[in-house]
């Protein structure tokens, strides 16, 4: 089956999300593999979220995130629970917002052309698998809407796959 994405014209961000989602789930539709589903939904957000240079995920393995599939420049491997703002929203177990990542006190640099974040905890039945995290060269590219938007995306990936 092919998916032909187009980009997503929408007068706010509720109606960008949603039709993100209708499109997240037409891409995962009929495949639960859980690797395959991270890796098709990082390209999907990368394709349809403007203003990003890195998406994609660290799992949680031996307890650390380890990067996972993405889109964008290589990246750092592993990351501690606790450290940077992947490892803080993993050990929060909660979505953190990062207007300007130079004035987060221990973010980790991968890309230096990232100057905001915003990393999405992966929690399944009460278990936390790993973290969404999406960087932008832009400052204050996202807001609490997008945390919204992105925390559904997150639910749909989910509820599509055998997450291992
Ligand atoms: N900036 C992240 C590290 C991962 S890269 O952005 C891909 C952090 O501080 O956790």
């Amino acid at each position: 089956m092919s998916h032909a994405l187009t980009a997503i014209s929408a007068d706010t961000k509720a109606d960008f999300y949603a039709t993100l989602h209708r499109q997240l789930e037409a891409v995962l539709h009929g495949e639960r593999d859980w690797t395959a589903n991270l890796a098709q939904t990082s390209a999907l957000l990368m394709q349809l979220l403007p203003g990003l240079n890195w998406a994609g995920f660290y799992l949680l393995k031996g307890g650390e995130l380890v990067l996972g599939p993405f889109q964008g420049k290589v990246a750092c491997v592993r990351i501690a629970v606790g450290q940077g703002v992947c490892g803080i929203a993993a050990a929060r177990r909660e979505t953190v917002v990062v207007p300007d990542v130079h004035q987060f006190p221990g973010h980790i640099a991968c890309d230096g052309a990232s100057n905001s974040e915003i990393v999405v905890p992966l929690l399944h039945q009460g278990k936390l698998l790993g973290v969404l995290d999406l960087d932008s060269p832009k400052r204050a590219r996202f807001d609490a809407d997008d945390a919204r938007g992105l925390e559904r995306a997150v639910e749909i990936l989910l509820a599509a796959s055998d997450a291992a």
